[in-house]
């Protein structure tokens, strides 16, 4: 990595524009219901306020394509982050536009302007020029901190880097590259993976990087059942991606064939339906019955996953094991993030599901490492650079 780091570049007293992610979950009221991001990125923005830099706040909220939605306002963030620094956060009224400029003009070094969310324009997403000059027009120096959208080839984070005379990483994005450096190039060994969610096609790209990386894989969620199937087993009713089932198959024989250990779930909890109030049963993978739904993965499954991560070195996790936000069919993850929390290893987790299940099992202490990035940190397992740090590598 050629890129600087904050640490690398005169701030002092100059007008800094740090580009977060404060895509913070919100309840129906606009009340921030989780601000791991927010909190994420007061180093940063602490050390430059102590240097009396001129605080110019840049992120994203939702998706709301290129138009000016109230509910994807940043209000709320400023509010907390007001809270969280202990002063005032002035908020612009947009991002870019002679308005801004001049609010931008009247900030004090020392003080913190949030700019309105960069997504109300559809330029931010087309990694537009024109729109990154006008960003960059309103500072001295950029800083990316924003590691949760460093995949994204968006102008705050790509294009920006070519109008700003210097620009280099935050704290924040520093910290999880090292991180996930340090787990996946040189491990503390057994390295182990823990693979699980939905839909196996999101993941294949990830399972394969990692086959050459790893020890040993877990494979668990819905997206063991392409594997329950390639094995020759039925699933029933369960989720399944049929046009991957051979993929999986070549995934199981490369992964022998590089002497990767390879576990998939021997038991799951099959239902109905997804549901609160359902009846669940748990069944070995040879026996799902034709008109049930595998849900989660089942208690022998938890023993054995718990003796595979028995010996790790180092644990890298992203994807649940199961539709654990509804109860009965929880207990395959949370019994997972025990598993994790217990072993001495470096544990390292990403994804946002995954996050959620950490916190709801309240271990959040007993984790080396939590990641504030989903498709960042699933970019990262596929073996690939993030657009937003190849932009600052370019600058470096
Ligand atoms: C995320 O939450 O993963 C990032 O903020 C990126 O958001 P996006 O998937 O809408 O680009």
């Amino acid at each position: 990595m050629n890129m600087k780091t904050l640490k690398d570049i005169d701030i002092e007293g100059k007008r800094v524009l740090v580009r977060v992610d404060f895509n913070v979950p919100l309840d129906k009221d606009g009340n921030i219901t989780d601000d791991t991001r927010i909190r994420g990125v007061l180093p940063t923005l602490s050390y430059l306020l102590e240097k009396k830099s001129v605080l110019i706040i840049a992120s994203h909220l939702g998706r709301p394509k290129g138009n000016a939605v109230p509910e994807f306002s940043l209000s709320p963030v400023a509010g907390r982050l007001s809270k969280l620094l202990g002063k005032e956060v002035k908020m612009a009224s947009d991002c870019v536009g002679p308005d801004v400029k001049k609010s931008v003009s009247e900030i004090e070094p020392g003080d913190v302007i949030l700019l309105e969310n960069l997504r109300f324009h559809s330029e931010e997403q087309e990694n537009d020029d024109l729109f990154a000059k006008e960003l960059a027009s309103l500072c001295d120096v950029f800083i990316n901190d924003a590691f949760a959208v460093s995949h994204r080839v968006n102008a705050s984070v790509g294009a920006i880097t070519k109008y700003v005379s210097e620009a280099g990483a935050g704290f924040l994005l520093k910290r999880e590259l090292d991180y996930f450096k340090n787990a996946m190039t040189d491990p503390k060994r057994p390295l182990i993976a823990i693979v699980g969610g939905a839909k196996v096609s999101t993941k294949l790209a990830a399972v394969n990087n990692m086959i050459q990386h790893v020890n040993k894989l877990i494979i668990g969620g819905a997206m063991a059942n392409t594997f329950i199937k390639s094995a020759g087993f039925e699933v029933g009713k369960s989720m399944i991606e049929s046009g991957r089932v051979e993929e999986a198959a070549s995934i199981m024989k490369k992964a022998a064939e590089e002497g990767v250990k390879l576990y998939t779930p021997v038991d799951v909890a099959v239902a109905n339906k997804i549901g609160p109030d359902e009846k669940i049963r748990y069944v070995p993978v040879q026996e799902i019955p034709e008109n049930k739904m595998a849900l989660d993965i089942g208690p022998a499954s938890t023993v054995l996953f718990d003796e595979v991560l028995y010996d790790a070195g180092t644990i890298v996790w992203n994807g649940p094991m199961g539709v654990f936000e509804t109860e009965p069919f929880s207990h395959g993850t949370i019994n997972m993030v025990k598993s994790v929390a217990n072993s001495d290893a470096l544990s390292i987790i990403g994804g946002g599901d995954t996050n959620a299940a950490v916190h709801m099992a309240g271990e959040s202490d007993r984790i080396s490492f939590i990641s504030t990035g989903g498709g960042a940190f699933l970019t990262l397992l596929e073996g690939k650079t993030l657009p937003g740090v190849a932009a600052l590598d370019a600058t470096g």
